[in-house]
């Protein structure tokens, strides 16, 4: 019990940096108390005494403002921040090291029986306010934003925000480097052509780049295919690419840029 305890005010300190000792956060914090009293209230609710699990579980909301059913399946270093105005249904599932803010609702959208609300797998993190309703799976590390109001399955990673829920998608390094290479492969410096270039010019270079990678992939096969039936017609050099060609190209980036 102790164990668990530490373990506890540990996961406080590693994503609280107002936490300051151990006592504040033994005392001082709602969250904490929750998660304690619904360890009693879930034992309770195992053993069937049900009532008195929902009683129990009321009393945390009183003293929390966070309601936590007692049916609701919680994992080890459970945290959440402030407390307050958050909601957890009775078949939530929440991983190990998972982090919710004020104003979470782990929601059902039906009032069937059975499997109605989220399952949380390790490491997820829901920001203050944000909705996750329905029986779907939230995957390992993603992160719900703030006040976002989530209706559909997660992949692990992803990070959603807005209404509805949407996938932020990430600037792609892998991309970027493929770019990189076949701008350096071609003898043209790529300047500035990333996704957040709102050059409409130079987001087309990097449109032909994607373009002129994937023909060079296919003849680079063909070329060998030919080889292989004896012929010598990829032997020939292609005529190369100056850095002067470009010129006109640099010369204007250069000048934006100053
Ligand atoms: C969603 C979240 C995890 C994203 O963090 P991140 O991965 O660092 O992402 P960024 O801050 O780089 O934001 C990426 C984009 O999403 C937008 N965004 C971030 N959070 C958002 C939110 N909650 N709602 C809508 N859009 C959001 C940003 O404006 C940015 O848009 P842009 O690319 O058009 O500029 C974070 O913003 C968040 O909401 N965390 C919850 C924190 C919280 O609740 N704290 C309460 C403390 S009391």
């Amino acid at each position: 019990m102790f164990e668990r305890l530490r373990e506890d005010i540990q996961s406080v300190f590693h994503r609280d940096p107002a936490a300051r000792n151990a006592f504040e956060v033994l005392t001082c914090y709602p969250g904490m108390h929750a998660i304690w009293i619904h360890r009693l209230s879930s034992a309770l609710w195992g053993m069937g005494w049900k009532w008195l699990a929902r009683l129990v579980s009321n009393f945390g909301r009183w003293l929390t403002g966070i309601e936590i059913h007692p049916g609701a399946k919680v994992g080890r270093r459970f945290f959440i921040d402030h407390g307050m105005g958050i909601v957890i249904g009775e078949t939530a599932e929440i991983g190990n090291d998972v982090t919710l803010y004020q104003g979470v609702t782990l929601g059902g959208t039906s009032w069937n029986k059975g499997k109605r609300h989220p399952t949380l797998e390790d490491g997820v993190v829901v920001g203050a306010g944000a909705k996750v309703l329905g029986p779907f799976t939230v995957g390992a590390g993603a992160k719900i934003g703030s006040n976002a109001v989530v209706t559909k399955a997660v992949p692990a990673g992803a990070t959603v925000v807005g209404i509805p829920g949407r996938i932020i998608v990430k600037s792609d390094d892998e991309q970027d480097a493929k770019r990189k290479a076949m701008a350096e492969k071609i003898g043209f410096d790529a300047y500035g052509v990333g996704e957040d270039m709102p050059d409409p010019v130079a987001r087309a270079i990097g449109q032909l780049l994607d373009h002129l990678q994937a023909v060079d992939g296919r003849l680079e096969g063909m070329c060998g295919a030919l080889k292989d039936l004896g012929s010598n017609y990829c032997a020939k050099d292609l005529p190369e690419l100056r850095e002067e060609d470009f010129a006109c190209v640099k010369d204007k980036d250069e000048s934006k840029a100053g």
